[in-house]
């Protein structure tokens, strides 16, 4: 099954990660996949505008938990890394569409779309701590930033999760609407942007973006190499066995491999 589809109506382009039965988690595959679709698309005079959405009743949720055991990101150029960069890259407007289940990279990814629609349904959850893990893709730079230490601490210490009212008031997402207007939601901004003047587009969403690249860069460099011990840790391999195994994870077991 073909993982992340598109369709391009006129200078829309339309990416859909699909994987439903799988609540769209992400394999390496697919970062990459995701990646090379923006990279052409960055490239491509003919399309102006993104639409992100996911197939099924939820957006994602977050880096594949078997392939995390399987192929950890490292330092260097990881899969992750690929799509924040085609991310980071990408001067054209990236509107996303979120529903159900937007876990760890499906709410962190957000912070790099210019306009985030979520159905009365979505779902936040920043569980990065839950899983022994530490914040990706800057946004232990970007969330702080956009809502204030207090409440990013609450959000990624406790971990929990949060509704779709909580993420507008919050400034994660531009505009709430039931879930059965997302699409239609999302396709309307888009046209409004596909009819502007591509140039300034462009070089606006790089003036808006601009003073923040810095420390964004700087961000994901240390998140990049504090996830990569983490993600090859004793604790976080009792989580994501526990995951896997629809138990709760042990940490008594975690402390006594750690101890070998
Ligand atoms: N990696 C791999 N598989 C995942 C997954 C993930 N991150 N999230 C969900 N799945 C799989 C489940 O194992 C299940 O597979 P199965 O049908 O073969 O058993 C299927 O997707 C459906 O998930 P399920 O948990 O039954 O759905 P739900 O509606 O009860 O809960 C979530 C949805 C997203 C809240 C829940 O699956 C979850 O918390 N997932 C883990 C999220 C996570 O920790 N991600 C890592 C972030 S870095």
């Amino acid at each position: 099954m073909n993982e992340i589809l598109t369709e391009t109506k006129g200078s829309i382009l339309r990416v859909t990660v699909n994987r439903p039965a799988k609540k769209n988690a992400m394999t390496s595959a697919m970062y990459i996949a995701l990646a090379d679709v923006l990279d052409e698309a960055a490239k491509d005079d003919d399309i102006h505008v993104v639409i992100w959405d996911a197939a099924g009743d939820s957006f994602s949720a977050g880096n594949d938990v078997e392939d995390f055991l399987k192929n950890p990101p490292g330092t260097g150029e990881s899969p992750q890394a690929r799509l924040g960069n085609a991310l980071l890259n990408l001067d054209k407007p990236v509107i996303a569409a979120v529903k159900g289940a937007a876990v760890g990279g499906g709410t962190t990814l957000l912070t790099h779309c210019d306009f985030v629609y979520a159905g009365e349904s979505a779902k936040f959850q920043l569980p990065f701590v839950n899983l022994g893990l530490v914040p990706e893709f800057g946004s232990s730079w970007s969330l702080p930033a956009r809502f204030g230490y207090i409440r990013a601490a609450e959000l990624f210490m406790l971990g929990q999760s949060f509704g779709a009212e909580l993420a507008a008031a919050i400034g994660l997402v531009t505009r709430v609407v039931p879930d059965a207007e997302l699409l239609a939601t999302a396709t309307e901004t888009a046209e409004k942007l596909a009819a502007k003047p591509i140039g300034a587009l462009r070089a606006s969403k790089k003036l808006l973006r601009g003073s923040s690249r810095e420390q964004l860069e700087q961000a994901i460099k240390a998140e990049t190499s504090e996830f990569a011990s983490r993600v090859r840790s004793a604790e976080v391999k009792e989580v994501l066995t526990a995951f896997m195994e629809k138990r709760a994870p042990d940490f008594t077991k975690a402390k006594a491999s750690a101890q070998q």
